[in-house]
């Protein structure tokens, strides 16, 4: 059984389903585990659609459960880019980011074993500068021993100056709970969509 349906792909405002639930973005690094995160939350392999050539540089919509949606971003950090792509491809993720009215937070991802870098920083300026929350969450957690992860926590935490930090690993399905736990606990629970009070 699984909660992750595909719902469609989009690259402008025209084209994204109807904001008829909250969501949450998922952001990081080409190669990140953004995809992989959503597989494994989802209990399926759904969001392999991202892996497909062209999508993986589309904004891919997927419904979890009844109640919210995810928005798989395309990732960031292809060495190939040339200057009219990346900026094209900054376009698009900061329409989506600034114009999305039922966008609730920002789930950025980076390997655990990389550093904190300019990008990861643009996109927490970014978000900051549009209002919306973000949470870190240090991916393949698997690769690291019980010691290094906990330095590396400590480390990213610090550089990044994000609050919120998870760990997890998509492949030993390691800290999925607690991180689902969080989106719903603070973004999606008490969603009001014209913010009345
Ligand atoms: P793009 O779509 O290119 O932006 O990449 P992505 O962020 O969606 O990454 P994806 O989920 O495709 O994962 C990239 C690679 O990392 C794949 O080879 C995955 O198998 C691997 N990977 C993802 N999560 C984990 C994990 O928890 N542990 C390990 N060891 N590998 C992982
Ligand atoms: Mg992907």
């Amino acid at each position: 059984m699984t909660k992750m349906k595909y719902v469609r792909s989009a690259v402008f405002a025209e084209d994204y389903p109807a904001p008829d639930r909250p969501e949450v973005a998922v952001a990081g690094r080409s190669n990140s585990g953004k995809s992989s995160l959503l597989n494994a939350l989802g209990g399926s392999k759904v969001a392999r659609v991202s892996q497909e050539p062209g999508k993986t540089r589309l904004l891919n919509f997927f419904d979890f459960g009844a109640h919210y949606r995810f928005t798989d971003m395309p990732g960031y950090g292809f060495a190939a880019r040339g200057g009219d792509e990346i900026k094209e491809w900054t376009r698009m993720i900061e329409n989506y980011l600034s114009l999305r009215e039922n966008l609730q937070g920002l789930v950025l991802l980076m390997d655990i074993r990389r550093d904190w870098a300019q990008e990861e920083e643009m996109l927490k300026q970014f978000c900051h500068s549009i209002d919306k929350p973000i949470c870190l969450v240090l991916t393949k957690s698997d690769k690291c021993s019980k010691q290094e992860k906990a330095n590396r926590l400590k480390e990213l935490k610090k550089k990044s100056g994000v609050d919120d930090v998870y760990v997890i690993s998509s492949q030993e399905k390691q800290g999925l709970d607690e991180l689902e736990e969080f989106i719903f606990r603070r973004w999606i629970k008490d969603y009001n969509p014209k913010g009345d009070q």
